[in-house]
């Protein structure tokens, strides 16, 4: 856990020899979204691999850069690329630059991923705001020594989403003409896909849409006082009574479907005051 601590404070201080103010607000992209990141001005890229003890990127479509820029006069921290806990790490390692962000002073963390819809009325393309989650993923980004300084123990979970996101996405997606749903996701380990006996399970504990992102970084939000607004994109809808293959090509492509709405989404959420 030292070295943890260590690594932490190194990261910081790379971030703040280089940036004149700590961004405002974390964007975290996943599969096919990387659409949002055209919009930041005067952006400095910094690619995953440069940043001292930053994760590398394995997954397909995730590019591993972070863009710091302006979005409506909002400083943003854009990360292109995460990490998942299927592609080795732990989560508290693939939440590192998280941690990092919200120590730098950042207060909002706005999350989207690409998910595989369980509410059989869902299509591809489909947005869906996430109001609560269920984590299946066989770890917990604050399991070990609490760093009393990062947040508490047992940080309350009862309104990980904030309603004042979820609230202004919708009056946003209404004006904008955007559809908007509102579910509950549940993350699971992966890399395998789910089974139509799974798939019927994630259902009946009351998820709406699932994938394998997501969870580790909204708890360590959470745990550092961050408001967080999340957003599943429907890449793929799995019906258990009429099981069709999951193929990653056709998760890309139903990702990529909603690239133009989501980035008009967000970018419109920074104009009406992203911050409270
Ligand atoms: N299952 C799990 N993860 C996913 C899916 C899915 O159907 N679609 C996109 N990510």
């Amino acid at each position: 856990m030292d070295k943890y601590i260590e690594k932490i404070e190194e990261t910081r201080s790379f971030f703040e020899e280089r940036l004149s103010s700590p961004p405002e607000a974390v964007v975290m992209l996943g599969t096919g979204l990387g659409g949002v990141s055209k919009a930041l001005m005067g952006s400095t890229s910094f690619p995953y691999e440069e940043i001292p003890n930053f994760p590398v990127s394995t997954s397909p479509e995730h590019r591993g850069v972070l863009h710091i820029g302006e979005i409506h006069g909002h400083t943003v921290a854009l990360f292109e690329g995460r990490f998942h806990f299927y592609e080795g790490y732990s989560t508290r390692e693939l939440t590192l630059p998280l941690r990092v962000m919200a120590l730098l002073g950042t207060k909002v963390l706005i999350a989207s991923n690409a998910a595989g819809g369980l509410d059989l009325s869902y299509s591809p393309g489909d947005l869906m705001l996430i109001k609560d989650h269920i984590n299946l993923i066989p770890d917990n980004p604050l399991r070990g020594p609490n760093v009393d300084s990062w947040g508490e123990r047992f940080p309350d979970m009862s309104k990980a989403y904030s309603k004042r996101l979820r609230d202004l996405a919708k009056k946003v997606g209404k004006d904008l003409g955007i559809p908007i749903r509102e579910g509950v996701f549940v993350a699971v380990p992966g890399p395998s896909l789910e089974t139509p006996s799974e798939t019927r399970f994630l259902r009946i504990i009351g998820a709406d849409a699932v994938a394998m992102s997501l969870v580790p970084e909204v708890i360590v939000a959470v745990h550092a006082g961050m408001e967080v607004l999340g957003i599943s994109v429907i890449a793929n809808v799995n019906n258990p009574d009429a099981f069709e293959p999951i193929r990653i090509e056709d998760v890309i492509e139903g990702a990529r479907r909603a690239e133009e709405a989501l980035t008009r989404l967000v970018l419109e959420i920074f104009k009406r005051g992203i911050l409270e």
